[in-house]
């Protein structure tokens, strides 16, 4: 359930309320892709860093270890040893850009496994199916993210069968909820605004998905290579046609620019897998922007990578230490660095709530928006 506590322009500060506890918003979700997040990171871990909702893919978990096994063992909560909000994603945007050799059609997509080439079979049923077994908070729709650029007759059809497909979703949600041996009866299911670049595809999706009356809507198929004023345009024309009193999520973004502004924009939600991913090539964030510690300048630097940081990283070790060890290939170097970047995330995330909270959003955008870009 969404609350709405303050807003600032377009801008929202709310807190979700679930069966796995409250999320305040706006959040960043952090990427734990095959129930782990890269680099070493374990669950324990993630309270340190102040995560609130970790996000797992469907897709992965059900070619490896399995939807069934981690059903099994209680769901994923279980699993992982995780007590806080799951979101898992439903595999439709993981079927077309990791699988090889898929065939769509409207009853779904067959394709082969990117990790032993077994040929699986993902629909709306499905992609529900696996993710009632997880028993994840949250399960995204089962939708195509279509490639951009993307001809306008292919996108509108693709846009057409999205919106059969999550009419699907939402009665085989509906069904899998009651039955009683499901793990998480509450979960949760958002739908996914498609459209590629085209306005009155995006318009006409999102009015025909807001008529399901779904507990969260997601903007998707963005952040797929358009310049991020393309992105902008299509969050400012979409948004007024998103329901006020639901939570909203911006799918793969971003830098944390991007999140300031999605944020103005009235975005809720996000997710990337950039802080952990930069982290692991020595790219991190502080608060006068990027750092590449393979610069040899860091060599002999004795700061920690942000002065002003207190995360687990800062608190203990150097700049020269933490480049050290991704130099010499030591795995705690990696997790280091993308402890820091995780906890900088959550923490502007948490500096963006308190300016929403104080009235003076406006302000940290202008302060932050362009140097973090
Ligand atoms: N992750 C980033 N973009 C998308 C999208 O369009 N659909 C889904 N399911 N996941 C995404
Ligand atoms: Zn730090």
């Amino acid at each position: 359930m969404y609350e709405l506590l303050k807003t600032e322009g377009t801008a929202r500060r709310a807190q979700f309320h679930t069966v796995h506890g409250t999320v305040q918003t706006p959040a960043f979700m952090n990427v734990g892709t095959s129930a782990a997040i890269k680099g070493g990171i374990s669950s324990y871990d993630l309270v340190d860093l102040k995560c609130q909702v970790e996000l797992c893919n469907t897709y992965h978990l059900h070619v490896r270890p399995g939807d069934e096994l981690i059903y099994r063992r209680g769901g994923l909560h279980r699993f992982m040893g995780w007590e806080r909000p799951i979101l898992t994603d439903s595999g439709g945007f993981q079927v077309f850009s990791l699988a090889k050799l898929r065939k769509i059609k409207e009853e779904g997509v067959t394709f082969h496994s990117h990790v032993d080439g077994r040929k699986i079979f993902m629909s709306p049923e499905v992609s529900m199916q696996i993710q009632s077994h997880l028993g994840s908070t949250i399960a995204m729709a089962f939708d195509e993210c279509v490639e951009n650029p993307a001809p306008y007759a292919y996108s509108k059809a693709s846009c057409e069968r999205t919106t059969r497909w999550l009419a699907r979703c939402k009665a085989e949600m509906d069904r899998l909820n009651s039955l009683p041996e499901t793990i998480n009866p509450h979960q949760m299911l958002f739908g996914i605004n498609q459209g590629c670049t085209f306005d009155d595809l995006r318009i006409e999706h999102m009015k025909a998905i807001r008529e399901l009356d779904l507990d969260g809507y997601a903007i998707g198929g963005l952040a797929v290579g358009e310049p991020k004023e393309e992105m902008y345009h299509i969050i400012e024309v979409v948004e007024p046609y998103m329901p006020k009193d639901k939570i909203r999520y911006l799918m793969g973004v971003g830098t944390p620019g991007n999140i300031i502004e999605a944020v103005a924009r009235g975005v809720d939600l996000f997710d990337c897998v950039m802080p952990s991913r930069n982290a692991r090539h020595g790219h991190l964030n502080t608060w006068q922007g990027i750092i590449n510690l393979n610069n040899a300048k860091y060599a002999e630097d004795d700061r920690p990578i942000d002065e002003t940081c207190d995360c687990p990283t800062c608190r203990h070790h150097s700049r020269a230490y933490i480049r050290h060890l991704l130099k010499a290939n030591e795995m705690l170097g990696m997790r280091l660095a993308v402890m820091h970047n995780l906890y900088f995330y959550n923490t502007l995330m948490e500096r963006i709530r308190e300016a929403l909270d104080e009235g003076r959003f406006a302000q940290f955008r202008a302060q932050y928006a362009d140097l973090l870009d």
